[in-house]
């Protein structure tokens, strides 16, 4: 049985303003390598179906992906808490349906909470999952999976409309019993309000530094995501630069016959060999 991070480490940690960290993994070594960093929070997202499957978009990851890639990190990881993505419209329906599937998370995926997108709308979803004694992580301002109703991928909170939603949505989440809240995409300002006002812990990515705690895809930290890098996004080692030079050299080293030589082989009993001929 491993002996994780537990629920009132985050709030002691938010009263002792120390930050917490969370990055993303989706399988084995992703999970040990963010772990051994010291990461205290692993968020198996359903960024994976982008990063990991090349979807262009994350309305393509199904429960069953997130099982499975749930399930991997929780074997590759010790100490870490685990959280996963419940994805697009597993739990949007009703209530009863996204206890079930966040149930599956937990049993089958081996993750201690789930996260959900919304704030307001999400109210009663997230009690009752809640009631069902699954900790939920909310997630508001960007919420990906209903970026075409939100008019695409920008920041939310500009105008006062807007900034209203997200800080009444911060608030129903933490209302409905949520243990910790993303943040995504709003001026640092406001996610500096929201973190004073809530109680729960607010994980920032693209929200500015005054939130508890950061969150970031581990392929943009480590560069491992080609093209597309959003105004947030930090990167802290060239890693697709390292694995790409490193596959070219395999590449070459065959091609000349450099690889494998005598020291990567193994030997046999000569007589064996005579008599095989
Ligand atoms: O899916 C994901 O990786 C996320 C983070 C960006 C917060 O939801």
């Amino acid at each position: 049985m491993k002996s994780r991070l537990g629920l009132n480490l985050f709030r002691e940690m938010k009263l002792r303003k120390e930050k917490i960290t969370m990055l993303t993994a989706y399988n084995a070594w992703q999970a040990r390598m963010a772990e051994k960093a010291g990461a205290e929070m692993l968020l198996v997202g359903d960024s994976v179906g982008m990063v990991e499957h090349g979807f262009p978009d994350t309305l393509d990851v199904t429960l069953e992906m997130m099982v499975l890639h749930c399930a991997a990190v929780s074997r590759g990881s010790e100490k870490a808490f685990l959280i996963g993505d419940l994805p697009f419209l597993t739990y949007e329906v009703d209530e009863r349906e996204a206890v079930r599937n966040a149930g599956r998370l937990v049993r089958e995926g081996r993750v201690q909470a789930v996260k959900l997108e919304g704030g307001v709308n999400r109210f009663e979803t997230i009690r009752a999952i809640v009631r069902a004694g699954i900790p939920v992580m909310g997630h508001v301002g960007l919420t990906p999976q209903t970026s075409i109703a939100l008019g695409g991928y920008k920041v939310q909170g500009k105008d006062r409309e807007s900034a209203r939603r997200v800080l009444e949505d911060a608030m129903a989440v933490e209302k409905a019993g949520a243990f910790a809240i993303v943040l995504e995409c709003v001026p640092s300002p406001l996610a500096r309000l929201i973190t004073e006002k809530l109680s729960i812990p607010t994980i920032g990515i693209g929200a500015g530094p005054d939130c508890d705690g950061q969150v970031l895809v581990l392929h943009d930290v480590l560069d491992l995501y080609g093209t597309f890098r959003p105004k947030f996004v930090k990167v802290f080692a060239d890693g697709g630069k390292i694995l790409l030079e490193g596959l070219e050299k395999y590449v070459s080293e065959v091609k000349q016959g450099e690889f494998p030589s005598g020291e990567h082989g193994f030997t046999m009993d000569e007589g064996l060999l005579e008599e095989l001929k």
